[in-house]
């Protein structure tokens, strides 16, 4: 969870990340599996990268600029202002308007540049035959794709990136039935910012009234550095990505052995495919080294070169079982 412009602020989720997210398709239907595909946002309700570039720059918890005029004219300050001129024509900046329109554009693509997309893990130096996964890493990533035990790729997909290198989501959305974050300072929130207060209750994707019966379902994230982003899940609940496999294995296990906390959302939550994977303490640990091998800067993919991924590696953490993130 990360506090706004103001420090004492504090947006409903743990923010997603932005790698990868010019992959995401146009929002959509799926007319087969009847599930909302593509779109920006843990509940898809941005459109484009466009679309998605200017929300928080209003939103009160997070950017809390007040109004476009605003913005702009902070933006004309900048040290960079000339440069809209430059690209845009003179005056681009003068109408807050149009100005917002190319503000978006800007980031958006900035966004589209490989620095965003660089495909330089070690996941990708092996796929590349630049690089070998250790035993632990090549048995998590058999787990990952087993459909008996793991069977990540069912929303974490591998090959649907029309021919290009995984990314790890297949953009649909689900409710996994996670628990609601207490900790998380929203709860807390001035009515401002939070009318529901400690009631607040995330309905995901059908906070859109559109989409009514979707109660409780967020995208499905790229796992691409997911080792370096913790807290997970749209509301940062668990601290770990050892605690996320756990709960994929015993979430819905009847008599529920972990005493995880209830489902935010209960109505609709898939437990016939996650909460109950037979997955072992073996298999926990692998799928999290096969994670952590997901980590971009690993390797320059033009020259085959270590990059600073690779001369520093993260240690692996595995969390402990049935504990809720407790601290920011
Ligand atoms: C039924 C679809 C589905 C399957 C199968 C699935 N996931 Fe997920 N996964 C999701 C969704 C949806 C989210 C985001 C949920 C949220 O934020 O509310 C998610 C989130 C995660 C996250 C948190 C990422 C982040 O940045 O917060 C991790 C880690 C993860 N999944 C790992 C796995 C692993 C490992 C497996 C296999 C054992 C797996 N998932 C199987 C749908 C799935």
């Amino acid at each position: 969870m990360a506090p706004g412009a103001n420090p004492s602020h504090f947006g409903m989720r743990n923010p997603p990340t932005l790698m990868y997210a010019s992959f995401s398709p146009a929002r959509h239907i799926d007319p087969v599996r009847g599930t909302l595909v593509g779109g920006l946002m843990h509940d898809q309700r941005a459109d484009s990268l466009e679309d998605q570039a200017l929300r928080p720059f209003f939103n009160p918890a997070e950017m809390a600029n007040t109004s476009p005029a605003a913005l702009v004219a902070r933006l004309r300050k900048a040290s960079y202002a000339r440069q809209f001129d430059q690209l845009f024509g003179r005056g681009a900046l003068s109408d807050p308007g149009s100005a917002m329109q190319r503000v978006a554009s800007a980031v958006a693509a900035y966004q589209r540049s490989t620095e965003f997309s660089p495909f330089s893990s070690k996941f990708d130096a092996v796929m590349d035959g630049r690089a070998t996964f250790d035993a632990s890493e090549a048995r998590g990533y058999e787990a990952f794709r087993d459909r008996n035990r793991g069977n990540c790729v069912e929303c974490h997909s591998l090959g649907e990136n029309r021919g290009r290198r995984a990314l790890f989501t297949d953009f649909s959305s689900h409710n996994l039935g996670l628990p609601a974050n207490r900790e998380s300072p929203f709860y807390r929130m001035p009515a401002s910012i939070n009318p529901d207060g400690a009631g607040f209750i995330d309905l995901g994707v059908a906070r859109d009234p559109r989409h009514a019966g979707m109660e409780g379902r967020f995208r499905v994230p790229t796992l691409r550095n997911v080792a370096v982003t913790s807290p997970y899940m749209h509301n940062g609940v668990f601290a770990s990505l050892g605690e996320a496999v756990r709960f994929y294995t015993t979430g819905c296990v009847p008599g529920n052995p972990d005493r995880w906390a209830a489902p935010e959302v209960a109505a609709g939550r898939e437990c016939r495919k996650v909460g109950r994977l037979k997955l072992t303490a073996r298999d926990t640990a692998d799928l999290v080294n096969f994670m952590y091998t997901l980590t971009d800067g690993w390797y320059d993919p033009a020259t085959g070169l270590p990059g600073p991924m690779q001369v520093e590696p993260m240690p692996p953490i595995i969390g402990g079982a049935g504990r809720i993130a407790s601290s920011y």
